[in-house]
């Protein structure tokens, strides 16, 4: 068994909703499951408009309700950031464009897949995007945490039982 520990991004626009929820969620599934010193996860964007700034407050409010701390500062994501990482999650098919662009090597371009190829409610190989929530309404953002919610489950349960390609 090795120590090394395994490296989870979550990467969305603004890295002030999607990505800081599903990096906040996963930490607390791999929490519950007592398993957290294994794993490293962070989250980033891939625009800087945010950048330094905590998480939306409605994204905040919304996982708190659920028992979920979202603690983030938004941070912009980097190459360097491609190789440190062991699993690279895209939020929606425009980040995996951004993230998959220039990439040459396929050690790297296997690493970045969409976050909803984990959701256990997509049943087809055209994976859908978790929604931007930041123009809509409070519902968004509930319906944002439903999504990323039961997906970090799985993605939890994958890394535990290293059933995660
Ligand atoms: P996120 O949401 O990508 O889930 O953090 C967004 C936050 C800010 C913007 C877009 C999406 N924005 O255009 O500023």
């Amino acid at each position: 068994m090795s120590n090394e520990l395994t490296r989870i991004l979550f990467v969305c626009t603004g890295n002030i909703c999607r990505s800081p929820l599903a990096e906040a969620v996963l930490r607390s599934e791999l929490e519950r499951r007592g398993v957290e010193s294994r794993f490293e996860v962070d989250s980033a964007g891939t625009d800087a408009y945010h950048v330094g700034e905590p998480a939306d407050p409605r994204m905040r409010s919304v996982a708190r309700r659920h028992g979920i701390d979202i603690r983030t500062r938004s941070r912009r994501v980097t190459r360097a950031d491609l190789d440190a990482y062991d699993y690279v999650f895209a939020m929606d098919a425009g980040h995996y464009r951004a993230l998959r662009h220039g990439v040459r090597d396929e050690s790297t371009e296997e690493k970045i897949v969409m976050f909803r190829a984990h959701d256990p409610e997509v049943n087809d190989r055209h994976f859908p995007d978790v929604p931007d929530p930041w123009y809509g309404g409070i519902d968004g953002f509930e319906r944002v945490y439903e999504i990323v919610s039961r997906t970090c489950v799985r993605i939890a349960d994958e890394l535990v039982n290293g059933a995660n390609d």
